[in-house]
């Protein structure tokens, strides 16, 4: 007998990650994408009744407070939003049998307790509001033993949405220097990466023939290789400059400083490299250099 198509819920669609999903997952089956004002996160009833509403079988969850120094002092809707949310999302897909896809970050790690990428079994220890509140998140899905995957990220942009990306490219056009943080370390993930990994996953979820086989549970998800802000940087303006950019701020304008020299309201982790072994081996797959996303995203920046 013919099957439905699966229900796919989409939380914070106009965030970076959320806008990138409704494209990657229109081909799996009807998705129903919400902005904050249909789906608001610090809103737990109205969330619950929403999920009870619409029964979806998968529901992914890129909503998120993501304003990371704000959060220092606004951690009750921090916590609201990253810490309980993702719970209340996670208890109902329990009672539905559904699937949750959630996103959590390397900063609930310390970042500066080891050298190496982070595995998913690396002890966590976040050091800003942000990372607890992440954090909190990712325990309160686990407790609720709803079928679920957390996939850690880092560094994200997108064609759509503010981040470093976008910032770099204006501020080399604007001013004639930069200092730029060249003591923290990780990868630049594209929003639309994240959304195709997403898919893979959340397809394969929906092919097989035994959901209690599926492999739930946290993975990391960045691209390969790894880069400074101020490495980044310079290769967005070299970028730039090679499509023909009019530039204020050359590459060799770009000067690296240390964090030390730039202090902002939140700690941010020295060391946000993600080991994604575990995601590549258990699904097949193959995450691309982070260049290429950045490549992609200035071609559709430049090229508008
Ligand atoms: N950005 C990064 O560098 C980064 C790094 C590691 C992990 N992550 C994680 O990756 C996920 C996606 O991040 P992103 O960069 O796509 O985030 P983003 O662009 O900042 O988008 C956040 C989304 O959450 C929504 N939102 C905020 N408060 C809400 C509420 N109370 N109810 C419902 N929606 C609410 C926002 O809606 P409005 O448009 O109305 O504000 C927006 O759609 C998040 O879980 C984030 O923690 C991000």
């Amino acid at each position: 007998m013919a099957r439905d198509l699966p229900l796919i819920l989409i939380t914070g669609k106009t965030g970076q990650v959320g806008f990138e999903l409704q494209r990657s997952l229109a081909v799996l089956g009807r998705v129903v994408a919400l902005d904050r004002s249909e789906c608001d996160l610090s809103q737990p009833e109205a969330l619950r009744a929403l999920v009870q509403r619409l029964q979806p079988d998968v529901i992914v969850n890129p909503a998120a407070y993501t304003a990371v120094d704000k959060a220092e002092t606004d951690q009750a809707a921090a916590q609201a939003i990253n810490g309980a949310a993702p719970g209340v999302l996670a208890e109902e897909a329990a009672r539905l049998n559904a699937l949750l896809v959630h996103y959590s970050t390397d900063y609930v790690f310390a970042g500066d307790d080891q050298t190496e990428p982070y595995t998913e079994n690396a002890a966590t220890a976040p050091r800003s509001v942000y990372g607890q509140t992440k954090l909190a998140g990712e325990d309160a899905i686990r407790a609720a033993h709803a079928r679920h995957l957390i996939l850690r990220t880092s560094w994200v942009y997108g064609a759509h949405g503010a981040n470093f990306l976008k910032t770099a490219l204006r501020l080399v056009q604007e001013r004639d220097a930069l200092k730029i943080v060249a003591d923290q370390i990780g990868a630049p993930t594209a929003a639309s990466l994240i959304a195709d990994v997403t898919a893979q996953l959340v397809a394969q979820y929906l092919h097989t023939d035994e959901p209690a086989a599926y492999p739930y549970g946290t993975y990391h998800l960045a691209a390969e290789g790894e880069t400074s802000w101020h490495g980044y940087a310079r290769y967005v303006a070299a970028a730039a400059q090679q499509a023909g950019v009019a530039l204020k701020a050359t590459p060799e304008r770009i000067e690296a400083i240390p964090t030390s020299a730039y202090p902002l309201p939140a700690p941010r982790p020295a060391n946000s490299r993600l080991d994604t072994q575990k995601l590549r081996a258990t699904f097949g797959l193959t995450l691309p250099q982070w260049q290429a996303g950045v490549d992609q995203v200035l071609t559709l920046l430049l090229h508008r």
